[in-house]
């Protein structure tokens, strides 16, 4: 039997951004775009060979495991021939050092350029430099715009709509930059928007952010129909925000009595890499009637294939 094909959706729409900095960048219809390719190509067996010829390189100079794996293998299912550099933190002279490695890969001439980088702004800075799109996978606290649409792939595809439901974000929200995309993009998509977690890892201003903010777990997550969970961001911590691993998972990870707290049948996330025992429990994490974590990773892979093909194919590449 023939494998089937799909055609990708909408291919008028007019998508004119040539990079994908922050979730803050997009309209609504060039999210609902987005989203729609992301189901797409989350649905095709022989996905379109839309990027052959092209050359996506990967520049992390911060670790990853899944962000980067699934941009190499979304490139690679389009038919793009893809180069990742990994780039050791300790040694780079920021500023520096990313223009200068922005000129050599430039003289490459890449067509896609996806950057990691701890610090906020260093994509939007090489965005200037080079002549093909950049990608944001990460950059500092500020953005990870493909880990907010990829969860709202993931939403979208298992609860159809968004709009209306009450989506909680628990934890160390201060150092998230997934916590700051999630919030842009749940709340243009009309999600009713929650931020859980102690004050000293709630940001300064979050309550501008058009969220409700709490500080404990029972009155966070009640009535809500989806609560994700995020790792406490050590690496970013220049001191201590909790007392200990163990006291905060016991007023702040979630188990399964706290997830008593929301609406019966609730969704748990999480975008990786997980801390059992500390904000989440595993008996949660690998509960595959609550838990979308194994989605969420599949649903990367297509819509970061879902992005590639508007970057490429759109009106400003
Ligand atoms: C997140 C990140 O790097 O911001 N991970 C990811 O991309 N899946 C979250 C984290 O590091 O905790």
């Amino acid at each position: 039997m023939p494998a089937t094909t799909f055609s990708v959706p909408t291919p008028d729409y007019p998508f004119t951004h040539r990079h994908c900095l922050s979730v803050l960048r997009f309209t609504r219809p060039d999210i609902d775009y987005l989203l729609a390719l992301g189901a797409h190509f989350a649905e095709a067996d022989t996905p379109e060979q839309t990027l052959a010829g092209a050359t996506v390189v990967n520049l992390f100079f911060e670790n990853s495991t899944r962000t980067e794996k699934s941009f190499e293998l979304a490139a690679k299912r389009l038919g793009a021939d893809v180069i990742s550099m990994n780039v050791g933190t300790s040694s780079v002279k920021k500023g520096e050092t990313l223009l200068d490695t922005a000129a050599t890969l430039n003289a490459m001439a890449p067509d896609v350029l996806v950057v990691r980088h701890n610090a906020s702004g260093a994509p939007a800075l090489l965005s200037q430099k080079v002549t093909g799109s950049v990608i944001n996978a990460g950059d500092g606290m500020h953005a990870h715009p493909t880990q907010a649409l990829l969860d709202a792939l993931t939403l979208r595809m298992k609860l159809g709509e968004i709009g209306g439901k009450r989506i909680a974000i628990c934890g160390d929200i201060a150092h998230s930059r997934v916590a700051r995309s999630n919030v842009e993009l749940l709340t243009m998509l009309g999600a009713e928007v929650r931020l859980v977690g102690p004050p000293t890892l709630i940001p300064a201003g979050a309550r501008d952010w058009g969220v409700e903010v709490f500080e404990d777990m029972e009155t966070g997550l009640a009535g809500c129909d989806v609560v994700m969970m995020l790792r406490l961001q050590l690496e970013r911590m220049g001191g201590a925000f909790v007392p200990s691993k163990r006291e905060y998972f016991h007023f702040h990870g979630l188990d399964r009595r706290k997830l008593g707290f929301a609406k019966p049948g609730a969704l748990v996330m999480h975008p990786g890499p997980m801390n059992r025992g500390v904000e989440i429990s595993s008996d949660i994490a690998d509960d595959p009637e609550v838990s979308l974590i194994t989605a969420q990773v599949e649903m990367g892979v297509a819509m970061r294939m879902g992005l590639l093909h508007a970057l490429y194919t759109g009106s400003a590449a």
